[in-house]
């Protein structure tokens, strides 16, 4: 197996009293993938995410390169990961290119020596995102989908080779939902990266995700290639809902929802 592959095995997580996460275990993550987390509203998928960052206590085997991430010291797993969060933190009085400047300069290791040499770097984060123009505005001043955009900016500048993305579209119109998604293709494939990433828009995950795992209540209930883990049963059993999945015009699955069961 690749050195480069995420094994996740028998992963428990939680809190205090509460194991949210039972169990888990998955297929190897190849590197250059992209990895949908769905599932209802409590499944626990931000709980995984967390897990898989450090920021929650976790048992079970998370491997990388050889290493549990689970028992890695937090300074060498923020060399391999970076997590970007459901709610984005308020209260925060940079600019959006100090902010992501910031962030490249807590990555560990990086090797970027002049100022000059992370500006330029944190510049072209921003206008990867296409968002180069809001380089000077204040956070605070932003709008939720533009705030995202420069938490996922903040995320993708360090380079990681496990990107932990919880909702990074929710608040996106439809060019920046593809913008963003075609980044993290971007990033995962010349980078031999990973991408995990939690979605409810399913028609995203099937058009985006090489994998799809589908959680209800910590535990796994599908996983496997998108269309395989999105069916019209999967859903019925997760959601509770009636759903289809239509092939349009181009050949691409679709799904509606007819209603609830
Ligand atoms: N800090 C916490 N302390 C205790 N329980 C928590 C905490 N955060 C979440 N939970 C519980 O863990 C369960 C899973 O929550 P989680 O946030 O992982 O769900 P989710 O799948 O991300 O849902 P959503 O789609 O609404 O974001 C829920 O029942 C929730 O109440
Ligand atoms: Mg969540």
């Amino acid at each position: 197996m690749s050195d480069k592959t995420l094994t996740i095995s028998h992963l428990s997580a939680g809190y205090k009293n509460r194991e949210i996460i039972h169990g888990l275990s998955l297929p190897p993550l190849e590197a250059g993938t992209i990895t949908a987390v769905i599932g209802p509203n409590g499944a626990g998928k931000t709980t995984l995410l967390r897990a898989l960052g450090g920021l929650l206590p976790g048992r079970g085997e998370v491997l990388y390169g050889g290493r549990n991430l689970l028992l890695c010291k937090p300074a060498e797993r923020a060399h391999l990961v970076t997590y970007m969060p459901q709610t984005l933190p308020q209260g925060v009085v940079l600019t959006v290119i100090e902010a992501v400047i910031t962030a490249l300069r807590a990555a560990p290791g990086n090797d970027v020596e002049t100022e000059a040499a992370l500006h330029a770097q944190a510049d072209a984060a921003l206008e990867h995102l296409g968002i180069g123009q809001l380089a000077l505005s204040g956070i605070d001043e932003l709008s939720g989908g533009q705030r995202q955009l420069v938490s996922l900016a903040q995320s993708i500048v360090r380079l990681p080779k496990i990107l932990l993305l919880d909702e990074p579209t929710s608040a996106l119109d439809p060019h920046h939902q593809l913008s963003v998604m075609g980044a993290v293709r971007d990033h995962v494939r010349s980078r031999e990266a990973i991408a995990i990433i939690v979605l409810h828009d399913l028609n995203l995950a099937l058009q985006w995700a090489d994998n799809a795992m589908l959680l209800k209540d910590g535990i796994l209930m599908a996983a496997g290639r998108p269309n395989e883990a999105v069916t019209a049963n999967s859903l019925a059993d997760a959601y509770g809902v009636a759903a289809r999945v239509e092939h349009c015009s181009q050949g691409r699955p679709h799904i509606l929802f007819d209603g609830l069961l």
